[in-house]
């Protein structure tokens, strides 16, 4: 091949840097249009994340693993209906406020310019939104759509979602796949299910780049026994039979043991709350490195039955915890466990907590030196 002349050089480089720079402009165009939710410039260092619900069972683990790590910056947004201030480590700045406050939301993203927002916030009970479905559609579905609504105001364009398993209702295909259609059976299920559809429609429309987290039974609690779950009023199994085991009732109630199931008892997927909380900062690596939106399930892909998830609280405490079986409760389906196929594979997710008995035993460490909870 002949020699090139030095001006053909230059113009060989030059022509070679414009196609790149041409393709280079072409992949990452979304940089470069004008959409309302800019992306992010700075890489993750003292990213600030905005933690809706922070204060609550999920939202103060998910507040423990991040502050172990430099690079994040936390401010705790939460109205304490549910939520416990005890449960927030010293030196985390924390703002009361109801995130249907739009005025308070404008106050606390001006104050605070966060880079990223992680929703927690949601009334949680099944029950409660049979009975009140528009207090539920209120706080879970309009509450979200201020919080959109500010982070659109203010620039912000990252959001992790806490969604539910109880988008798929009684799912056909178990364990429950990734990709599965949602059908939800309660209004707390539509809940989930019509906020994960507005998030669909706002990265459409305005560019907001999100990640649907679907948790399936979260149980357990921070290794440190200092923070664990206290729900007014409890209905999660595990720290219902601890408090037999504390004295607190007398039995545990059984519903339905002729279920087709190993034991005639319900079968669930029993995940860790730690390890959702590192579930969590995966996604917001994912979604700032590859600016994709995404959903993931969050299960162990093994189901324990009522009866093994008693008799590990049996192992664990030495207490025989007495049960009592009643009748089935309706819309209580068999089996619900969850492939995680998608999270492990995209966010090299993998749970620490692989046995039921390392998770009763972390619920355990917390329940019994704190016998009312936070006490708050
Ligand atoms: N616990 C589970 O097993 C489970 C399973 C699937 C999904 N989820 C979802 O995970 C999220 C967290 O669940 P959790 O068990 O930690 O519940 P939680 O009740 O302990 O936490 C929710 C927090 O949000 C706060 N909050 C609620 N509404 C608010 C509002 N309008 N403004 C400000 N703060 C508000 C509460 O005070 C509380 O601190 C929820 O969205 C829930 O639907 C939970």
């Amino acid at each position: 091949m002949a020699v090139l002349s030095t001006p053909n050089k230059i113009i060989l480089f030059t022509a070679v840097v414009l196609v790149l720079l041409t393709l280079g402009f072409y992949m990452r165009r979304d940089i470069f249009m004008t959409v309302p939710f800019p992306v992010l410039q700075k890489n993750l260092n003292a990213t600030r994340i905005l933690v809706c619900g922070g204060a609550g069972y999920i939202g103060s683990h998910l507040v423990r693993e991040l502050s172990t790590q430099p690079d994040y910056e936390i401010i705790i947004v939460d109205n304490l209906s549910k939520g416990h201030k005890k449960s927030i480590p010293k030196g985390i700045k924390f703002e009361k406020a109801d995130i249907r406050d739009k005025l308070a939301l404008d106050r606390i993203f001006s104050k605070y310019k966060p880079d990223a927002v992680m929703h927690f916030c949601a009334s949680i009970s099944v029950g409660e939104s049979v009975a009140d479905p528009l207090g539920y559609y209120e706080n879970n579905v309009a509450g979200t759509i201020y919080l959109l609504q500010t982070m659109k105001r203010h620039n912000v364009k990252y959001f992790i979602f806490s969604s539910s398993a109880a988008i798929f209702g009684n799912a056909k295909e178990v364990p429950i796949p990734d990709d599965a259609q949602p059908n939800p059976i309660n209004p707390y299920g539509y809940t989930k299910f019509v906020v994960e559809n507005i998030l669909a429609s706002s990265e459409n429309a305005y560019g907001l780049k999100y990640i649907c987290l679907r948790y399936f039974n979260a149980c357990g609690a921070h290794e440190s026994g200092d923070i664990g779950e206290d729900h007014h009023p409890e209905t999660h199994l595990i720290p219902l039979v601890l408090q037999v085991a504390l004295g607190q009732r007398d039995s545990i109630s059984i519903f339905g043991d002729d279920y087709e199931t190993k034991d005639g008892t319900c079968v669930r997927d029993y995940i860790h709350v730690t390890d959702l909380a590192t579930a969590h900062i995966r996604a917001l690596e994912y979604l700032v490195k590859e600016n994709k939106s995404q959903s993931f399930n969050l299960g162990s892909g093994e189901g324990y039955s009522v009866k093994e998830v008693i008799n590990a609280a049996r192992n664990v405490t030495g207490h025989p915890i007495p049960d009592i079986v009643e009748a089935r409760r309706i819309g209580d389906p068999a089996v619900l466990i969850a492939k995680s196929t998608r999270a492990e594979k995209i966010l090299g997710w993998k749970r620490k907590y692989n046995t039921i008995e390392s998770i009763v035993a972390s619920a355990w460490k917390y329940h019994k030196t704190h016998i009312n909870g936070y006490n708050d």
